[in-house]
């Protein structure tokens, strides 16, 4: 099973990371495959539209979302995190979202198969599960249109780094979801 792991928060071994690394221990898998956005150098898309022309090969930005694309394209599970920044998802996953947009060719067809597994995993400060409800959407719209099968985490009012670290139904429940995708990937 080939995973690539994304963390979209600046703070290291912050909560984001916690909850994607319970979600690769599930999998049997280890926190060091986790990529910070934050450490790498992504642009926001430019909307040239390069990527949608006939007989593009993809993005025409150089720079680090180079290095995420193969990577992307050829995992069966992709895990992204991101805290909530004033109300939505922080600016480093956001930068990193839009310039999926080159995952789509002249045609609009997918440049990846479609049925790779997407957990997403939202973090933030205030209690209420269903308090951002509409980034919840908005991201299962995202990967529903890229032919993924989505699954959400959401960790709520953890505000402090490590917070969640006290919230152990979240931390088993993102253990579960990572054990399940290994589980179901190793029965097909
Ligand atoms: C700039 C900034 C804006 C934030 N805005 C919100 C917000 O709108 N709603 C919320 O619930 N938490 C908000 N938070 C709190 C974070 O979502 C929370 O601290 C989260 O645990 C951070 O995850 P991390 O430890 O992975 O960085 C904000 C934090 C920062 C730094």
């Amino acid at each position: 099973m080939n995973i690539v792991a994304i963390s979209g928060s600046p703070r290291q071994n912050g909560n984001t990371e916690i909850v994607i690394a319970r979600v690769l221990e599930g999998m049997g898998e280890t926190a060091d495959k986790i990529i910070r956005i934050n450490d790498l150098s992504i642009r926001g898309c430019q909307a040239c539209k390069s990527c949608r022309q006939e007989g593009a090969a993809g993005c025409v930005i150089d720079d680090d979302m180079q290095t995420l694309y193969p990577k992307i394209i050829a995992a069966d599970v992709v895990i992204i995190g991101s805290p909530i920044y004033y109300g939505y998802l922080s600016g480093q996953t956001k930068c990193f979202l839009d310039r999926w947009y080159a995952f789509r060719d002249s045609k609009k067809e997918l440049r990846f198969p479609e049925g790779k597994k997407c957990i997403f995993v939202i973090v933030q400060g205030a209690p209420g599960r269903e308090r951002y409800e509409d980034v919840i959407s908005d991201v299962r719209h995202i990967f529903l249109k890229y032919g993924m099968d989505v699954s959400i985490i959401v960790a709520d009012g953890v505000e402090d780094k490590g917070a969640v670290l006290n919230n152990d139904e979240i931390l088993q429940e993102a253990c579960f979801i990572g054990r399940e995708v290994r589980r179901k990937f190793d029965a097909n």
